[in-house]
């Protein structure tokens, strides 16, 4: 899951979070041109990813990732967050790890953009597996 903040703190999901670099370490996360996550990076330069477990409940997949910040506040009344050295949130409950990072390139897909974010700041938060996609929709999606 990735947050970012300007005058309003905000959030999605995501599955396209992967390490592209080390020493210093880079992420690559893939944001959806139409997303209010995406703008909201693209002006501040920073996210936070907070590494969702097995245990995330789908309450927590439908808040942020079904619904946009346009039109509702996220973390109004969302429990179980912190806030990083760059003063932006991270999920504490249902995660294993949070990493921040500072956007170093980004790379227009049409469709999404790419940013290249170098990591500074990072802490273990928690032993769950991560929760992969495969996992979200065999045991975490609801079947219809
Ligand atoms: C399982 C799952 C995976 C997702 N993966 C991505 C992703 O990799 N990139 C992305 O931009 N949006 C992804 N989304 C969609 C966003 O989370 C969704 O569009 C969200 O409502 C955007 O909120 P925002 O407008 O507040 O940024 C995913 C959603 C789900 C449920």
């Amino acid at each position: 899951m990735l947050t970012a903040k300007d005058e309003k703190d905000n959030g999605c999901i995501v599955n396209t979070v992967v390490q592209v670099g080390a020493n210093p370490t880079r992420l690559a996360i893939s944001c959806q041109m139409g997303n209010l996550t995406r703008e909201i990076i693209e002006a501040t330069g920073a996210f936070n990813v907070s590494v969702l477990t097995e245990d995330v409940p789908f309450e927590t997949i439908r808040h942020f990732g079904m619904q946009s910040g346009r039109d509702v506040d996220k973390f109004a009344d969302f429990p179980g967050v912190k806030r990083s050295c760059n003063g932006l949130y991270y999920l504490t409950e249902n995660v294993n790890a949070m990493f921040s990072a500072q956007v170093k390139h980004k790379i227009d897909l049409g469709s999404h953009m790419l940013f290249i974010g170098e990591v500074t700041e990072s802490k273990a938060l928690g032993k769950g597996a991560p929760c992969t996609y495969a996992h979200y929709h065999k045991a975490i999606k609801p079947k219809r």
